[in-house]
């Protein structure tokens, strides 16, 4: 008897067609996979968010394509360093900046740049793996994103995971416990403090307008090793479509690198080093411009830094008088609270829970070095007044 081939039940069909769909996928899946590792596809673009609901993930941005063994950034995302940059408990710090296709930045020559809406700012921290000393092996802490968004910039505080894999948004993150010995020997062991998406605006804000920081002309007019070879940032920015109106690189302004004596003069290092780790609130418009102190390079008088100036507000110190006496480091209370690490006494009193002693050293020598005047402070006009003490605006 012929056998009747039994037309297959539904059940089976659909298991039989589920097998072949499965197959297709799995090659279609090796084939990518082979494309993307042979550099044919591209992983997908950096993805912005202008607005909320921001992703909870980092790796959503897209603006990353690995981390190992340091952030390995998407296309069109491009690594950048500063002159003299913020310090932040001797943390390892990566900054990154990605733009929209066919939107630049326009260069300005006294402030940051004035960036298109959509552009995107990152900036990772990272501190040494305990037990590998000089290994230069790093755990990544955090990725702060400064996203400019149509109604203005957008702080972002991304969290990474123990396992490294992935960082969450987390708008109060917790401390985290920091230990390590570096490759001199010195043992660190402190709690580090991850600003939350509130106390982003204690530095970034200037009239009440979240503004990005470091990318300045003096702050970016300088070498990078790009994965392509080394080039100035300016030009580098320049060349890629990222900036406009930039003057060559010789003709832009430029901060010392603070650590570097062949850079500039003591005095040219100590204010790029207060343009950077001061001035952002201590300027005009600033959280502490109602403390009258104006810590930006630009500023030429010596005044404006403290000179003989007695605080205003609860600045003072012990028994000190003044924020700067030239000649007398002993003297300034703008050292003595770069000095310390007590609440309500510390500058900048958010962003570090260290004394950073090499920064230390060096506004000391530059205080050092000032011409002496000892009457100096006597003759100033600027004497407490009682009763005039400044007050915030609007307080
Ligand atoms: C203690 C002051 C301070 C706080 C608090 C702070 N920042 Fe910043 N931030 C700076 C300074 C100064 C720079 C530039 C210098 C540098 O990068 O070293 C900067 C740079 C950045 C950058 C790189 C682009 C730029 O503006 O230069 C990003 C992104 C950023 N911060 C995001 C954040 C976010 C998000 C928060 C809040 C979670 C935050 N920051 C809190 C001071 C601060
Ligand atoms: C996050 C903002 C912020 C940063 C960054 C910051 N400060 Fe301040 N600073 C303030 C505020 C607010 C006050 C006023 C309240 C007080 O005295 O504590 C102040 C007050 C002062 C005073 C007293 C000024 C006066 O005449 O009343 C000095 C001196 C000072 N800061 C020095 C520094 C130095 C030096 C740095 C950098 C190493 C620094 N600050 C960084 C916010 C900041």
């Amino acid at each position: 008897m012929p056998r009747v081939a039994r037309a297959p039940s539904p059940a089976r069909r659909c298991h039989r067609s589920l097998q072949r769909t499965g197959k297709a996928a799995l090659a279609l899946l090796v084939l990518l996979a082979i494309l993307t590792a042979c550099g044919r596809l591209p992983p997908p673009p950096v993805h912005p968010f202008l607005q909320e609901p921001f992703p909870e993930k980092l790796s959503d941005w897209h603006l990353f394509v690995g981390q190992s063994p340091r952030l390995q950034p998407n296309q069109r995302v491009i690594p950048y360093d500063l002159n003299t940059p913020l310090f932040s408990d001797y943390a390892s710090k990566y900054r990154f900046v990605w733009m929209p296709p066919g939107t630049s930045a326009s260069y300005r020559d006294d402030g940051v740049f004035d960036f298109p809406v959509g552009t995107v700012l990152a900036k990772s921290f990272a501190f040494p793996v305990d037990g590998n000393p000089g290994k230069n092996e790093e755990r990544l802490i955090e990725t702060r994103l400064l996203v400019h968004s149509k109604t203005g910039w957008i702080g972002l505080p991304y969290i990474w995971n123990e396992s490294q894999t992935e960082a969450h948004l987390d708008l109060a993150p917790d401390p985290v416990p920091i230990r390590y010995t570096d490759s001199a020997g010195t043992r660190h062991d402190f709690t580090y403090f991850i600003p939350n998406a509130n106390e982003c605006k204690q530095c970034h804000e200037n009239n009440h307008a979240v503004l990005p920081i470091g990318p300045k002309g003096r702050n970016l007019n300088k070498n990078f090793v790009y994965a392509d070879g080394p080039a100035n940032q300016l030009a580098y920015w320049t060349k890629f479509g990222y900036l406009q109106r930039a003057p060559a690189a010789d003709q832009a302004p430029k901060v010392a690198a603070w650590n570097d004596p062949d850079a500039g003069t003591l005095d040219a290092r100590a204010r790029a080093y207060l343009d950077n780790n001061c001035a952002h609130c201590h300027q005009p418009g600033g959280t502490a411009g109602y403390t009258g102190i104006d810590l930006r390079v630009t500023d030429t008088g010596l005044r404006t830094f403290g000179v003989c100036k007695s605080p205003n507000s609860s600045g003072r110190v012990g028994t000190l008088s003044y924020d700067l006496v030239p000649g007398h480091p002993e003297q300034s209370i703008l050292l003595a609270r770069m000095t310390s690490i007590r609440p309500k006494e510390m500058m900048p009193q958010i962003g570090r829970s260290v004394v950073h002693e090499e920064g230390v050293a060096l506004i000391r020598d530059w205080i050092q070095a000032m011409p002496v005047d000892d009457a100096a402070c006597a003759r100033n006009p600027s004497h407490p007044v009682p009763g005039a003490r400044s007050r915030k605006p609007g307080l």
